[in-house]
C-alpha cells in the first residue's frame, strides 16, 4: 500500500460508524508488543471497570432524580470515544456491566488502538457547562478510512504495510495529544487538570512530555518481523502500558507486568526527608519535634487526575524497643485509614496527613460518598503541586520508662482507592488487589536520656 505524506491539513470527519474502527485484535497479529502492553493498561480497562459501572449508575440515578437535565454520555465520552462518536449507547442510564457484554469489542475496549491512532488534531481542554443542559462536550478530531485503514502515528518514515496506510503526525509526541481527556473543567472549575498542572512548568521547558514518562522509549521492531520482514530496527518505540497508580480489580491479564511498571514509575514519584534539625538526644517526658518534607518529582500534581478518590498519605511510627508510643497513618482491621469518613471525630488518628482533594456540592455536603465531580460546587486541594514540596510537623510526647533510644520512621504510601469506597460500590470485589505502594521511606534513631 502506498505511503503518502499527510494531506495538509488532514481532513475533518463529521460522522462515524462502528465499522470505521477496528478491534485491537486486528492489530495484535502485527503489533504483538503494543497489544500486550496496552491490554493490561487502564485505557483497555476504561469500559470494563466494575467501579466505573457502579459510579456511572449511581450518577445516572442521581441526575434522573435530582437535576433538571441529563448526564447523557458524560461518563462514556472519555472512557469509550468510539461509543460516544457513534452514539451506540442511546440510553446510558440503563447500561450495566452485564448489558455491556453485548456491545461490539471496539467499544468495550475503551480507549483503544483504532481510536487513539485516528487522532489528527488535539482535542482542546474539555470544558463542560451545566447551563447548556448537557455535559457531554468533548471535541474529538479523528479521521478514519475504511479503504486504506489509515493510522496516524509518530514514525516519520513508516514502511508500507499490507494492511494499513501510515501517516506521520508530530502531535503524537506532544502532551497536547493527551489533553482532551486529561484536562477537564466543570462550570469553569478545574476538575481533573493534569495537562494544566504540567503546562508551563520546568518539565515542559525541558521537553518532558506526558509520553516521556508514561510511554517510555525502547529499541526494537514496531511490528512482528515474521509478518513484515522488511520492518527496520528502530530506536524510538514507545511502551503502551500507561502506568499510573490504578490497577485492574478483575482478572484482566498482564497484572504482574502492569504492577511492575507501576512500581517503577512510582519509585521516581516523590522523596521524603527529615528537614528539621535532628537532636543529638532527647529526655524522657520531652516533646520530640520532627519535620518531614515531601518533594513531588512527578510532572504534575501528586496525586493528579481523580485526586478525590486517591489516597496518598504519611505513615509515621515512633518506637522505643518493642513499644510503639506514637503512630499516625496506620490502618484499621478493614485496611482503611482513620480519615474523616471512618473517624469523623478525629479520635483515632488526629494527626493524619493525606494529600488529596475533597469535593463539596452547593449545599456544602462533601466527600466521595455524597458528591461527584460533575456536580461539585468547589474542591479543596491538598495535593502537592508540580515541582513543589510540603512540610509536615510532628510534635510527639516521649513517655517515661522507655529504653535507651527511640526510632522515628516515616513512609509515603499511595493507593488508588479507599477500601471502604470499593466495598460500598462493588460488593464482593477483591480488595486484596488494592495494592499499597510505598513511594519512599526514612527513619532515624535518637538516644533517650533518663531523668
Ligand atoms: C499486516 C500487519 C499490520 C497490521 C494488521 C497492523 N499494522 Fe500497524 N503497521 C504495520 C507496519 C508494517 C507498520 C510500519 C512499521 C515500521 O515502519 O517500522 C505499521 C505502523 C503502524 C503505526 C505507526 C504509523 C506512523 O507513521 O507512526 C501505527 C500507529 C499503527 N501501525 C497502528 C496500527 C493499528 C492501530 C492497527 C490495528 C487496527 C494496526 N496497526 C494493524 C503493519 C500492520
Ligand atoms: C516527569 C515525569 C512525568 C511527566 C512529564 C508526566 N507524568 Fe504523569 N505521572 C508521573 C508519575 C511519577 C506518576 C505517579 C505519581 C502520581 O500519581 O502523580 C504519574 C501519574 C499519572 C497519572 C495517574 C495519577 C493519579 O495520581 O491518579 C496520570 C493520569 C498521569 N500521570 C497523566 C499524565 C499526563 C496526562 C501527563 C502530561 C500532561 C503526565 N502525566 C506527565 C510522572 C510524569
Ligand atoms: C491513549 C492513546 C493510545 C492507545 C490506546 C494506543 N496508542 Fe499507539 N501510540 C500512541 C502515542 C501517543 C504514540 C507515540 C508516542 C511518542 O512518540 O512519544 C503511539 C505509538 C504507536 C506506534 C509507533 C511505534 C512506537 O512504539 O512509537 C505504534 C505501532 C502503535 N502506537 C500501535 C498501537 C497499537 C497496536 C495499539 C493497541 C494495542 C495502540 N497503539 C494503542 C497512543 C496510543
Ligand atoms: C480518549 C481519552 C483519552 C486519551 C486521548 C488519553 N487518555 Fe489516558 N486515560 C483515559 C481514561 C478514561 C483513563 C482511566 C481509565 C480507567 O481507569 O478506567 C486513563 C488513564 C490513564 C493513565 C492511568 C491512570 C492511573 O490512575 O493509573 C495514564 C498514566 C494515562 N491515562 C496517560 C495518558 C497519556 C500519557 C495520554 C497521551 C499520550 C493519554 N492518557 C491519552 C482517557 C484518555
Ligand atoms: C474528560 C474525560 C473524562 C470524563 C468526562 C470522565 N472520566 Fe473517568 N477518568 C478519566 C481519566 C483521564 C481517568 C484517569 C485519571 C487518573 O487516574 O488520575 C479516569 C478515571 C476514572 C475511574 C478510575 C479511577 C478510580 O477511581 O480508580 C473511574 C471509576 C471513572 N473515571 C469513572 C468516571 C465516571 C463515573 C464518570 C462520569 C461521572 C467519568 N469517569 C467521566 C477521564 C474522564
Amino acid at each position: 500500500m502506498q505511503i503518502t505524506i499527510p494531506p495538509d491539513p488532514p481532513p475533518i470527519q463529521e460522522s462515524f460508524k462502528i465499522t470505521d474502527f477496528e478491534s485491537a485484535e486486528t492489530c495484535k497479529q502485527c503489533h504483538p508488543n503494543h497489544y500486550e502492553e496496552w491490554s493490561g493498561s487502564m485505557h483497555a480497562y476504561a469500559l470494563k471497570d466494575p467501579v466505573w459501572f457502579a459510579l456511572h449508575s449511581k450518577e445516572q440515578t442521581h441526575f434522573q432524580e435530582n437535576e433538571n437535565f441529563d448526564l447523557g454520555q458524560f461518563c462514556i465520552m472519555c472512557h469509550s470515544p468510539i461509543a460516544f462518536l457513534t452514539n451506540t449507547i442511546p440510553d446510558p442510564a440503563s447500561l450495566t456491566l452485564e448489558s455491556s457484554s453485548e456491545l461490539s469489542s471496539q467499544i468495550r475496549e475503551g480507549v483503544t488502538c483504532s481510536s487513539c491512532h485516528a487522532v489528527t488534531y488535539a482535542s482542546p481542554t474539555t470544558n463542560v457547562n451545566s447551563n447548556e443542559g448537557t455535559l457531554d462536550g468533548i471535541e474529538y478530531f479523528f479521521h478514519t478510512d475504511t479503504v486504506n485503514h489509515i493510522k496516524y502515528g509518530p514514525i516519520e518514515d513508516p514502511i508500507a504495510s499490507s494492511y494499513h496506510q501510515s501517516e506521520f503526525n508530530p502531535l503524537y509526541r506532544e502532551s497536547e495529544y493527551c489533553m482532551g481527556c486529561h484536562n477537564l473543567t466543570i462550570d469553569g472549575i478545574g476538575a481533573e487538570m493534569t495537562f494544566d498542572e504540567w503546562s508551563g512548568t520546568a518539565y515542559q521547558a525541558m521537553g518532558f512530555e506526558c509520553q516521556t514518562c508514561h510511554m517510555e522509549s525502547y529499541s526494537g521492531y514496531a511490528v512482528d518481523i515474521n509478518i513484515e520482514p522488511d520492518a527496520p530496527f528502530r530506536d524510538n518505540l514507545h511502551r503502551h502500558n500507561f502506568a499510573g497508580i490504578d490497577q485492574t480489580l478483575t482478572d484482566f491479564g498482564e497484572e504482574d507486568a502492569q504492577a511492575e511498571a507501576i512500581y517503577q514509575l512510582l519509585s521516581t514519584a516523590a522523596d521524603i526527608a527529615i528537614v528539621s534539625e535532628v537532636p543529638q538526644y532527647v529526655y524522657e517526658s520531652d516533646t520530640l519535634l520532627v519535620q518531614v518534607g515531601i518533594t513531588n518529582n512527578a510532572g504534575h500534581n501528586l496525586p493528579t487526575g481523580v485526586t478525590f478518590s486517591r489516597q496518598l498519605w504519611l505513615e509515621v511510627l515512633v518506637n522505643s524497643g518493642e513499644n510503639t508510643f506514637y503512630r499516625s497513618g496506620h490502618l484499621n482491621n478493614n485496611k482503611d485509614l482513620y480519615d474523616f469518613y471512618i473517624d469523623p471525630l478525629e479520635e483515632e488518628d488526629p494527626d493524619l496527613i493525606i494529600f488529596n482533594t475533597v469535593l463539596y456540592d452547593a449545599e456544602g455536603d462533601s466527600g466521595l460518598r455524597n458528591v461527584s465531580v460533575e456536580r461539585m460546587a468547589y474542591m479543596s486541594d491538598y495535593t502537592i503541586p508540580t515541582n513543589g514540596s510540603k512540610i509536615v510537623t510532628y510534635e510527639i510526647p516521649i513517655p517515661e520508662n522507655m529504653s535507651n533510644s527511640l526510632k522515628f520512621s516515616a513512609r509515603l504510601r499511595f493507593r488508588a482507592l479507599p477500601p471502604f469506597f470499593l466495598r460500598e460500590l462493588v460488593p464482593g470485589a477483591d480488595e486484596t488487589k488494592l495494592t499499597i505502594f510505598d513511594l519512599d521511606s526514612i527513619s532515624i534513631e535518637i538516644p533517650i536520656i533518663q531523668d
